[in-house]
């Protein structure tokens, strides 16, 4: 493997993923559609394909030349661009693809349309002839900053399951190493941190080190999220509920020591993570 096209470079978990695999000596080809963007992010050391995963033949242009490609985009085109990638794979020459799916995805969660989409993203790839890691992780610590605004650290829903946040350096660290030692072939492995903490629990940890000025953890139920979401209008915010509802009846699924044994275990621990977030915002 020598040159990876990374789809969703620019975004929490992508970004990791596309330096990492730069710093171990990998050529990376961003596809992005703002590649202003994608060059503020990385600089001018990276090449960028400019491009949207709706467009076929944009997608298809980026694949040319590339030994490997990095799914990491989510959303309402999550199961669009694996499906491209998937059948445009054996044409382009591409021999192994990295999809980034979740902890919780199973057939059993299928009700849940993120879900869905995902299940199909992921049949797509393991059948379409190349090889293929499919990375199924837990919650990164760098989405804890996003529960605190406007003064407020707040959850929707108890979210009591214990979670095992990993940090998204591990992470880059992890696919990086799957495309180097290429033992993973053909494996959906779970990303798992190495302490398990519940989400509010963890949420305190981060808030007692940045923001002390807040003294407490809001929980807020999910029919109150849901309801003012329809209140106000807002379609993020109904959203947002109804996805945190369902991460509050499903926890997190899996086990990490298979992935572990193969990639090398996740080493940041919150309190790591924290206090390096910490130096690094001094
Ligand atoms: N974040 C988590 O807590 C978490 C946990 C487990 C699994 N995951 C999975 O990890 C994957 C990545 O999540 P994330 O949190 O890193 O997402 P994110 O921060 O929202 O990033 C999404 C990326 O996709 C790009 N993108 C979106 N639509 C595109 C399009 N039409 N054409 C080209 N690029 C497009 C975005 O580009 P722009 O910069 O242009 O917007 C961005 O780079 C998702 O599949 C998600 O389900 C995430």
């Amino acid at each position: 493997m020598r040159k990876i096209l990374v789809l969703g470079g620019t975004g929490l978990l992508g970004k990791p993923v596309a330096a990492r695999l730069k710093s171990d000596g990998f050529e990376v080809r961003l596809f992005a559609r703002d590649p202003a963007k994608a060059q503020k992010v990385f600089g001018d050391s990276y090449e960028i394909a400019p491009g949207d995963v709706t467009n076929h033949g944009q997608v298809e242009a980026a694949m040319r030349g590339c030994n490997g490609v990095h799914i990491s985009i989510g959303g309402e085109f999550d199961r669009l661009s694996a499906e491209t990638v998937a059948e445009l794979a054996p044409s382009t020459g591409v021999e192994y693809i990295t999809y980034v799916s979740g902890s919780t995805v199973c057939p059993q969660n299928g009700w849940f349309p993120m879900i869905a989409q995902k299940l199909e993203a992921e049949k797509a790839i393991r059948e379409c002839g190349v090889g293929y890691t499919i990375f199924c992780p837990t919650w990164p610590m760098e989405q804890l900053p996003r529960f605190v605004r406007d003064g407020r650290a707040a959850i929707i829903g108890e979210q009591p399951a214990p979670l095992h946040w990993f940090a998204c350096e591990d992470f880059g660290r992890m696919v990086s190493n799957a495309y180097q030692r290429e033992n993973s072939n053909r494996q959906r492995l779970f990303i798992h941190g190495p302490e398990a903490i519940p989400m509010k629990e963890a949420l305190e940890r981060y808030i007692r080190v940045f923001h002390p000025e807040i003294k407490s953890v809001t929980v807020m139920p999910v029919w109150l999220a849901k309801s003012m979401g329809v209140l106000t209008r807002n379609p993020m915010l109904k959203f947002f509920a109804e996805l945190m509802n369902y991460f509050n009846k499903t926890g997190e699924l899996g086990d990490g020591s298979e992935t572990n044994r193969l990639l090398g275990a996740p080493e940041i621990t919150l309190e790591t993570w924290l206090e390096s977030r910490q130096t690094n915002t001094e």
